[in-house]
């Protein structure tokens, strides 16, 4: 049995969706004398085993936060490399995607990306629509408070066109103007690097995920640790706000 397998979690529910924000790629380039680029790089090589690591457990969505919309302001040359990194991997991924029949979503906003990321995407996107059993979901010039106020912006127009009426304004009817639309909130967001933040990531998308905090950089979070936090999750009780003497009387 190969290690992988070994650390493949065993007990309680399986997550449905799980989300990552994949941070430490630059102090994991920092520590070894290279370059932010370089750890970016590694970073994209990771994002490939964990794409892996979630088929081994037939995870229905992953959400990766890949670019937030604050990632704007770092230096010019770590931007233009990370946006050529999200153009090739998207290149190599595709073929990929379409053959293990799953779908590819954008969650952020594509207008500000670099024209030839958005043909990329688009072309991706369209090709794997139709697929339903697996959604890979990439966050990009994403931001929770940028998703809001678009969300209350497309919302206010239907309200204009009377398509909408606020008096029936429940929380499921304002969650498909999330970029997020019908996919299921996250049962667990991972965060790499030590970090203990949210970052503007899935903010109320969230509201009852768990948080996994791993001390692995990205590049380093591999195969064992994303089975480890999935063993974790599956050893946690979930109780969105009842009692733990409430769920082991409900059926
Ligand atoms: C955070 O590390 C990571 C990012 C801002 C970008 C994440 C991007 C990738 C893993 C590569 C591109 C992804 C895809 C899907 C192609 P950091 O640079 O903030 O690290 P630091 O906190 O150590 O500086």
């Amino acid at each position: 049995m190969s290690s992988a397998n070994e650390a493949t979690p065993s007990r309680g529910t399986l997550p449905t969706h799980v989300a990552i924000i994949m941070d430490g790629n630059g102090r994991w380039a920092q520590t070894r004398g290279l370059r932010r680029e370089e750890g970016h790089r590694h970073g994209v090589e990771n994002v490939k085993r964990i794409l892996e690591a979630a088929r081994d457990i037939d995870l229905r969505y992953l959400t990766l936060y890949a670019f937030s919309v604050e990632n704007w302001k770092r230096p010019r040359t770590e931007v233009d490399a990370l946006m050529r990194l999200l153009d090739s991997f998207l290149k190599a991924q595709r073929d990929d995607l379409i053959e293990k029949q799953v779908r590819l979503r954008v969650v952020g906003r594509l207008d500000g990306l670099p024209g030839r990321v958005v043909k990329r995407i688009e072309e991706t996107v369209a090709a794997t629509r139709d697929f339903s059993r697996w959604t890979l979901s990439l966050a990009l010039n994403y931001g929770s408070r940028t998703e809001i106020l678009d969300a209350i912006r497309n919302y206010a127009k239907a309200v204009q066109t009377g398509e909408e009426d606020p008096a029936s304004l429940d929380w499921s009817a304002l969650q498909r103007y999330l970029y997020t639309g019908e996919m299921p909130d996250p049962d667990l967001v991972i965060r790499t690097s030590g970090e203990h933040r949210v970052s503007n990531f899935l903010l109320l998308q969230s509201a009852y995920a768990e948080y996994f905090f791993s001390e692995k950089y990205w590049p380093d979070f591999d195969k064992d640790a994303f089975h480890a936090a999935i063993d974790a999750y599956r050893n946690r009780q979930r109780r969105f706000g009842l009692t733990s003497a409430q769920l082991q009387s409900s059926p």
